[in-house]
Order: C-alpha cells, then structure tokens, then sequence
C-alpha cells in the first residue's frame, strides 16, 4: 500500500455529475433566441424543386493536393437559384467559395469521428449511469455496456445495449474495435489485472481510447485525527486484508498506470483526487463532495464488508455488525479529518498498431 500521506496535495477534486441533468439546461444563460419569420419570407422556401436545384453538381468538385482530397475552391453555382435576383453579382463569388482549408478525404473523415467516438464500450456497467449519459450525450455513437448481473433498467435509449457477460471470460469483440473502452470501480471484481488491461488494449482501435476511474477502499488524515487503532483504519485494513486472500486486489488503484503503459498504451495520464470522508473541508466544493461521500460510506461499510469480514476472515455476524456500528459513528465525528483518494487514468492505443 502506499503511505496514509498526502505528497501530491495541489491536485483538486473532480465535479460530480449532477443527476437529472438533460442537454438544454447546459444553455440556460445562453439560451439560442428564436428569430422571427412572416409567411412570405422566402428563408423556408417550400418549393422543393428549388432546392434540389441548389445541389448543383459543381459542389461535388473537389481539389487534390500531395495527396489528399480537399474542398474546392473554384466558384461554384449560389445553391439558391432563387435567390439569385436578391444578390448583386459581386456578392455571390463571396458566398459561393469556399474557405474551408482541411482536407475532406476519408482519412480526414476517420479523424472527425474519432473525435467523438463511435463505439464504445462500458465495462461492468452496474446500474449502467455512465452508459446511459454517454448515450445520451454522443447520440451517433453506438454504447455496449456488459455486467454480470442484469440489474440494468429494461428501457434504455436506442444506441445503448446492455449485455450480461462475464468480462473475465474470452472477449467475442472485433479487436481493434472500439473508440473508447471505459472502466469505473472495478476493485475487487478482477484476478487478472495486467490480462484485462492486454484485452481492453487489444480490442481498442488504434488511436483509440481507455480510461479507467477507481478509488482507493483507504483513509487518510493529515493530521492525525486518524489514528492506526480507530475503527475506519481497522476496517479499511481487514477489508484490503480479505479482498487479498480472496486474490481479488480493493487497493489497485495506483498500479493502473503501470499496467497501461506495459500493455502498449502511450499517453498515459494518471490523475489522484482527494475526496473528503464527511464535509469537514471549508472548501464548498469539497464540503460539497464531502456530503455525498458521508452518505456514500455510510452504506459501503456494509456493502464492502458483510462478506468479507464473515465469509473470508471468518468473523461472527453479530461481531461483524457491531464493528460495522463503530465505523460508522466514527465517519460521523465532526473531528475527523480523512479522506480517500480516487484516481483516474487514461492512455491512447498508438496510431499505427493493428496487429
Ligand atoms: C462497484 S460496481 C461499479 C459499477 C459501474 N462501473 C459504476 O461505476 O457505476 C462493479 C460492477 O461490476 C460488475 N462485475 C463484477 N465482476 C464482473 C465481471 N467479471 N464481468 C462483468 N461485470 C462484473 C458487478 O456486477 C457490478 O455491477
């Protein structure tokens, strides 16, 4: 484990995403205003023939240039033959060219959909959250979001499938495939970290994306109001004892990186962030985050630690339970001052591998 201390202080806590957020409340401040148009205005002609008309096949023209396929810039037909009396003649060169200077080749066309990806895939979705806001958010993109349990909601949005499989079993996925392979609070579920991470590498297109976020099951204090014999350390420390034993690592989270950059991945980007037990923080953003991680705990106590604490270290339940208590009261003291640390990493798939 790495030390209770904190070294790499100035990094600051993510944004939560705010639940029930939709696309439009994003414009709220800047909302797009609605012009307004009388019924002979000709802007929404509804003579189609015009229209088709104004797909002149001049616009089909393109320019080569060392090799690559460009938008031309001869003059062009106006695309509004209708339109023409309205324009003084030296108006249309101006409207009718084109400044567009990037390639429109179909290499350029890979590198526009990479930037929003096409295929991405979400691993152990839970109740599928992420997935249904990547969804939501990137409508041409097509998600696949798998869980060994189907505990995903039945309706979903059309370029979402939720599929229950096993992420440990042989992947059935093209290799090369996917724009975006996603990975959030895994700890535990995996034996075979570095085999994964090969997988997610081998199923990724190149110049494709992983990303993983996962949180250390740790507490730390700077100082000292956690002490080595308090009830939370016992706790964080029988659970990363047991996850051991059972040969499924909690506390992985810093060796991410490493393991990223064995598999291949170049461009690796690891981020730590501290995210406060309770909201004892002044900052109102990590009182903020301080809140809903005191709500969190609260219930991860048991979540974490029934099975763990009974089934592999072998305590009694009545036992187990009243520790539990204890850690519990304890993350509701007003004095202490502990936090974890959650960490994201991401790496980029090299541009040329396809083997
Ligand atoms: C802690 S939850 C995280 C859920 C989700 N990634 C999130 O961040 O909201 C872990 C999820 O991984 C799933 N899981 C565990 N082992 C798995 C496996 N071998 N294959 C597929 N899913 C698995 C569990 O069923 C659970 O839904």
């Amino acid at each position: 484990m790495p030390s209770p201390s904190a070294s790499d202080r100035d990094r600051t806590l993510p944004h939560l995403p705010t639940p029930g957020i939709g696309h439009f409340s994003d414009h709220s401040d800047n909302g797009i205003s609605i012009d307004e148009f009388s019924d002979e205005d000709a802007e929404f002609s509804t003579d189609l023939a015009d229209d088709v008309v104004s797909l002149s096949s001049s616009v089909l023209d393109y320019e080569y240039e060392n090799g690559r396929r460009y938008h031309s810039n001869r003059m062009v037909s106006p695309p509004f033959p209708g339109r023409r009396a309205q324009v003084s003649p030296a108006e249309i060169p101006t409207w009718s060219q084109g400044e567009y200077m990037l390639p429109n080749d179909e290499e350029e066309q890979d590198r526009m959909d990479l930037k929003t990806p096409q295929e991405i895939l979400d691993l152990g979705t839970g109740t599928g959250i992420w997935a249904l806001d990547m969804a939501e958010k990137f409508p041409s993109a097509h998600i696949t979001a798998t869980d060994i349990d189907p505990i995903q909601p039945s309706w979903t949005l059309p370029n979402l499938e939720f599929i229950v499989e096993n992420f440990e079993d042989e992947w059935l996925y093209k290799k090369n495939h996917f724009d975006y392979i996603h990975a959030r609070l895994l700890a535990m579920c995996v034996a075979d970290w570095p085999l994964l991470i090969r997988r997610m590498y081998e199923h990724t297109k190149p110049g494709g994306y992983c990303e993983h976020q996962e949180s250390a099951i740790w507490a730390w204090s700077d100082d000292g109001s956690l002490t080595a014999d308090s009830p939370i350390f016992q706790h964080v420390q029988a659970l990363d004892t047991a996850a051991r034993l059972t040969g499924r690592e909690l506390n992985m989270w810093y060796k991410i990186r490493g393991w990223m950059i064995d598999a291949g991945f170049e461009d690796v980007k690891e981020s730590v962030y501290f995210l406060p037990y309770s909201p004892w923080p002044r900052d109102p953003h990590l009182k903020e985050l301080g809140r809903y991680q005191a709500v969190m705990a609260q219930q991860a106590v048991e979540s974490y630690g029934l099975r763990l604490c009974t089934q592999v270290l072998g305590w009694g339940v009545e036992p187990a339970r009243i520790f539990q208590a204890m850690v519990k009261q304890q993350l509701r003291d007003k004095h202490l001052h502990a936090y974890l640390k959650v960490v994201t990493v991401h790496g980029r798939k090299p541009r040329g591998d396809w083997s």
